[in-house]
């Protein structure tokens, strides 16, 4: 809050409160908390008692902040009315009949509609119970589309399962089944599935370039193994938040890769943007949210179709990100010549394979369980892989310390002998 009137809503970071907090100080704002938050809320109640509407209040505001976030103004004075803006962090608009609603994830408003308008970068949106009006980066009244949204409203219902978490795991083979669906015939890759121009772009791709975080990351990392020892294509793997920050070289011929459950991960998406000025032949997202951030900026999407994962921790979009990957690694190299009919088939029948396997060592939840008592009471734990099972060591370690707090780490499991064991 801004004194009596003024109400934020933010998620995301400004990057420069704190020139801004000793400015409004300087005008004789009194702080009651330490959050960048506060610094809008005075900001726009500075600049409403300079004159003019919420909204343009709440625009000179914006031009003010750096950072990456979604926020809502709503003045007391006039509570019919909310300004919305969005740069960076996502920001979605649901669209009532005689009501309209804002969140960060259209998962959070399925119970209200279905229909959507999602805000684009630099955009401000003044809303009111019957109307959305849309200003975009350059002062423009501007539409945007609506979508209908295909997801599932029940996905926000655990059923027989304690948390989501466990439901996620336990859908994975049901979800495995949605993402090979006409990707992949009876013995081949169905190429064209991937995308519109994706045939030429596959075939003219020298090298790739894998940017994502957390456990995206780590299936990049996995496909790392694949794009050369499969499909003999140079690839790099970087976590999103060191490559927007550096000077990277662009190789000729380099396609981009974004990985992403949500799509609207704010350092992957800043890599997207960045790697399109620095001229990649095109961007391609593997993603799991239709509409999303990554997938409407991106030139080729191929969606995950693992359903809604609500889940923190990301359980069946990593083993879908895998499938996807492996559909894709088998095409580039399909269109490149560096995968025969033999091989192809081979890895099309373990895909094939694939959601019963995952069934059957689902199967062994009560034995895991059992296992789990041996190690809940350890405090560290080390994790060791070699080749592609040295990601999916660093994807074990990342789950780890997430859901149990034990701190965990892992190994190249040739590399034990220069650190751990010295
Ligand atoms: C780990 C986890 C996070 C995400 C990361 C990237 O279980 O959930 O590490 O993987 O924040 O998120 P997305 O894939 O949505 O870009």
């Amino acid at each position: 809050m801004s004194g009596e009137n003024i109400a934020i809503v933010h998620n995301g970071i400004i990057e420069n409160h704190e020139p801004l907090r000793e400015l409004l100080k300087s005008r004789g704002y009194v702080f009651t908390s330490q959050t960048d938050t506060e610094v809008i809320a005075h900001l726009v109640d500075w600049e409403l008692a300079q004159g003019g509407s919420l909204l343009e209040a709440f625009q000179r505001t914006v031009k003010q902040l750096h950072g990456a976030y979604g926020t809502v103004v709503m003045d007391r004075r006039d509570p019919e009315r909310l300004i919305a803006a969005r740069s960076g962090s996502p920001l979605v608009i649901g669209l009532g009949i005689g009501e309209n609603f804002l969140a960060s994830d259209q998962l959070a408003l399925l119970n209200v509609t279905r229909r959507f308008l999602f805000l684009e970068e630099g955009d401000v949106a003044e809303i009111t119970r019957r109307a959305v009006n849309i200003i975009d980066i350059d002062g423009q009244p501007v539409e945007r589309q609506v979508h209908e949204s295909s997801a599932e409203h029940d996905a926000a219902d655990k059923g027989q399962y304690r948390h989501y978490m466990q439901k996620e795991i336990f859908e994975q083979p049901s979800a495995l089944i949605n993402t090979l669906e006409g990707r992949i015939d009876a013995d081949s890759i169905v190429v064209e599935s991937i995308g519109h121009g994706a045939t030429d772009i596959l075939k003219q791709v020298e090298h790739i370039q894998i940017v994502a975080c957390g456990t995206s990351y780590n299936a990049g990392m996995v496909a790392r193994y694949w794009f050369e020892g499969i499909a003999g294509v140079s690839c790099d793997v970087e976590i999103a938040s060191e490559f927007r920050y550096r000077n990277f070289v662009t190789r000729p011929n380099s396609l981009l890769i974004t990985l992403s459950q949500s799509g609207e991960t704010a350092d992957t998406l800043a890599a997207l943007r960045l790697a399109k000025e620095r001229g990649f032949m095109a961007a391609m997202t593997i993603c799991n949210v239709a509409g999303s951030s990554l997938v409407r900026e991106s030139d080729l999407a191929f969606m995950t179709r693992a359903g809604t994962e609500i889940g923190v921790a990301s359980t069946k979009a990593f083993t879908t990100q895998l499938a996807s990957l492996l559909m894709l690694v088998t095409a580039v190299g399909k269109q490149k010549g560096t995968v025969d009919k033999a091989k192809e088939k081979s890895i099309v029948k373990a895909l094939h394979r694939l959601p019963v396997v995952m069934d059957q060592a689902l199967a062994f939840d009560r034995e895991i369980e059992a296992l789990a008592e041996d190690f809940a009471d350890k405090h560290h734990a080390l994790f060791l892989g070699r080749g592609e099972f040295y990601p999916i060591a660093m994807e074990a370690s990342l789950k780890l310390k997430e859901i149990s707090y034990i701190h965990a780490e892992a190994y190249a499991a040739g590399e034990l002998k220069h650190g751990p064991l010295a």
